[in-house]
């Protein structure tokens, strides 16, 4: 989750290089277009940038990405950082023990075996039903109503909410997620929504929730009543967004590439790959903060403690030091340091397993029931602030004939 202060004006210049196409300000139409090209600028010239526009420090390259994550001399906590506002205290923003606290008591149900019985008791049929109707209408939106909608039928099936309640939760999340993503929802907004979103998990914790997640963490005794609803709120925000965006950003991928999905259809083994290099290359999330918990020196720059770092991870994972022709989508890529797309450290992505499960499901279940996905041309390129999805999406749908397998 990104949680930078908001954005007022554009980043500072830098003598002797050629001016990059876009500022580093959320605000800027050009760094929502495409914000490749000032990654690239900044990791090459002014990789520790102060930003006036951010309001802290940015960092671009693997290395210090990797370092502003894993460091103990920064900290995800702040009192008024913006996830913190919107979702409420979680273990997003808490350090040491506080954090392990909250992060064991949800870890269970994120371990391999629990995610692999998810993908399918859940994510499956889930999948399998909605495609079904889309294919059969040959909807031209398939990609996008996929995404908007599969995530959240998931996340309430996973928490052991009804499924009928998916599109409240999808509409009383949506302004919680704007405002971390500097979008232009109102804290007054954010906190009517998030009231409501923890009154009806207050009622499904006392009441209705027997089986799934919220159940599970509503019998741990590490957590007190109001913790166990901050982390449901959290793991609904954590887990819809991101995973709506990889779904469109991976279809998007293969509808463009039609000789790859033909091959795709019966030649499974690729779809790893597939999912694994199209979340390097377009990662949902583009940045993530922290806090200098010192007086911190980072590239020869002296970050003062308590400043924000903003930790671009898309621009680490296109850093050619470490992915050789970074821009370069290639599924039989395997680098041999992991993409920066989860995170890394104490707070690497919780709900990674169950991310990657559903996005290889997704793509498993579109190859099986639909023979040719041809995207419009031109493809729809992922823009966005800091969550980047490819939207809005129309293809054509051809269904196939009984099916791949
Ligand atoms: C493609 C989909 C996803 C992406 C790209 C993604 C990305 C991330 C990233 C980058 C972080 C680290 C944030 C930081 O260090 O500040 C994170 C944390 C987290 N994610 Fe995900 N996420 C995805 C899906 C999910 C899902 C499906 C769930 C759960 C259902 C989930 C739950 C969490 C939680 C609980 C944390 C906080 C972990 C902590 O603070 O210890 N995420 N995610």
């Amino acid at each position: 989750m990104t949680t930078t202060p908001p954005t007022a004006g554009p980043g500072a210049p830098h003598p002797g290089t050629a001016p990059p196409p876009a500022t580093l300000d959320f605000d800027d139409p050009g760094f929502q277009a495409d914000p490749w090209a000032l990654y690239e600028h900044h990791r090459a010239h002014d990789p520790v940038h102060r930003s006036d526009a951010l309001g802290g420090y940015a960092v671009f390259g693997y290395e210090h990405v990797r370092e502003v994550l894993v460091s103990p001399r920064f900290s995800a906590y702040h009192p008024f950082r913006t996830s913190r506002r919107a979702f409420g205290p979680s273990m997003l923003d808490r350090d040491g023990d506080q954090h392990q606290r909250l992060r064991s008591a949800a870890a269970g149900p994120f371990r391999p075996r629990a995610v692999a019985g998810y993908a399918e008791r859940i994510v499956a049929p889930l999948a399998g039903e909605l495609l079904d109707e889309l294919v059969a209408a040959r909807a031209p939106d398939l990609v996008d109503v996929l995404a908007r909608t599969l995530p959240f039928r998931v996340m309430c099936q996973v928490l052991g909410l009804p499924v009928e309640e998916a599109p409240w939760l999808a509409a009383t999340l949506a302004p919680l997620v704007d405002y971390v993503d500097h979008g232009p929802t109102t804290l007054a907004e954010v906190t009517r929504r998030r009231e409501e979103l923890r009154e009806r998990l207050q009622r499904a914790r006392a009441g209705g929730a027997r089986d799934g997640l919220l159940a599970d963490l509503a019998s741990d005794e590490r957590l007190s009543p109001a913790e166990v609803v901050n982390t449901a709120v959290l793991l609904l925000a954590a887990g819809t967004e991101t995973t709506a965006a990889g779904i469109a950003n991976v279809l998007v991928a293969l509808g463009t590439r039609p000789e790859l999905y033909r091959r795709l259809r019966t030649e499974r083994e690729g779809v790893p790959g597939v999912v694994a290099e199209t979340l390097r290359h377009e990662p949902p999330l583009h940045v993530t903060l922290r806090f200098a918990a010192e007086d911190v020196t980072l590239g020869g720059v002296d970050v003062p403690a308590g400043a924000p770092v903003n930790a671009f991870l898309a621009a680490a994972n296109r850093d050619p030091s470490v992915f050789p022709e970074p821009d370069r989508w290639d599924p039989l890529r395997r680098p041999r340091r992991a993409p920066l797309t989860f995170g890394a450290g104490r707070h690497v992505c919780l709900g990674s397993g169950l991310a990657v499960a559903e996005l290889e499901t997704v793509v498993n279940a579109v190859l099986d029931r639909v023979e040719a996905l041809d995207v419009q041309e031109p493809a729809p390129r992922p823009a966005g602030r800091t969550f980047r999805a490819a939207t809005p999406v129309r293809c054509s749908v051809r269904p196939a004939a009984g099916g791949a397998r």
